[in-house]
């Protein structure tokens, strides 16, 4: 066996007391969304640091924990607690928790990002769901050799993010008066935010919203046969001709209110799959 499958094997024979028996639908919690967590109801919370091989969160404080219970009837295992490119960690890094969720039998995905828009249409507070991806990281997760048990070496990246989810979240925000844009997230690596320059190449390239997380996770997550929903909550947008400093105090405010809206719609998604 592997060095890395080893440990994947090894952190999911830490949480074998946990398990229940049903296939989870796993929940990456980004920026604003961890108070979801408190709708999930009779969890067990794993601090990142009793769980083999797994990384542990840079934030002062906040050493990430996974979190596995019942949300809207529906067993989840939930990451409150991500790792970014910008933060030093690797690839393989970022994409070991994904490993670890597959490895608990996750076969459907939810994440959740901050991301910048850069859609004129686009309004601080807004909701999109990624319809594509673009990766402007120069990284890739599956740089290496290809565990062959976990997926193909060269994965098909035509619908990584799967179209029934996207209706089914495009239909529920409708359903629950949220306004949903659709569009496509630029993946940058970080952590200085664009310049006017850059954002006006990257809206010129076809993105609609720019972020710093959630490509490493997704080309994961795709290459391990899972079927990806991923909802930005804009919290700033940047227009290259009328370009203003986004301060992070702004952004993460915002990420808080939308984060509410986003949970209410993740967890009203999950009731109908
Ligand atoms: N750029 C990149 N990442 C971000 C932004 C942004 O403007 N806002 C939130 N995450």
């Amino acid at each position: 066996m592997t060095e890395i499958k080893r440990k994947v094997e090894e952190a999911l024979c830490s949480l074998k007391p946990h398990l229940k028996g049903e296939q989870p639908i796993g929940l990456v919690l980004g920026t604003g969304l961890g108070t979801i967590v408190e709708a999930i109801d009779n969890y067990v919370a794993v601090p990142y640091t009793d769980i083999p091989h797994h990384p542990v969160c840079t934030a002062p404080g906040h050493q990430g924990r996974m979190i596995l219970g019942r949300l809207a009837g529906k067993s989840v295992v939930a990451l409150d607690g991500r790792f970014h490119l910008y933060e030093g960690f690797q690839p393989e890094t970022i994409s070991f928790p994904i490993r670890l969720l597959r490895a608990l039998g996750v076969k459907m995905l939810l994440i959740s990002n901050a991301a910048g828009g850069l859609n004129p249409n686009f309004q601080a507070g807004d909701l999109m769901v990624i319809t594509d991806h673009i990766n402007f990281t120069g990284r890739n997760p599956l740089v290496g050799p290809n565990e062959d048990d976990w997926g193909v070496r060269f994965p098909d990246m035509t619908e990584p993010y799967d179209r029934g989810l996207v209706h089914l979240a495009e239909k529920t925000a409708l359903q629950e008066a949220i306004k949903l844009h659709r569009g496509v997230y630029a993946g940058v690596l970080g952590p200085s935010l664009e310049t006017a320059a850059e954002t006006r190449f990257l809206r010129m390239a076809g993105a609609d919203a720019v972020g710093m997380s959630t490509i490493m996770e997704v080309i994961t997550a795709v290459h391990a046969g899972m079927d990806v929903l991923a909802i930005s909550a804009i919290t700033n947008v940047n227009l290259p001709d009328c370009y203003k400093p986004a301060l992070i105090e702004d952004i993460l405010e915002t990420a808080a209110v939308s984060g509410r809206m986003l949970g209410r719609l993740f967890k009203k998604v999950l009731e109908q799959c």
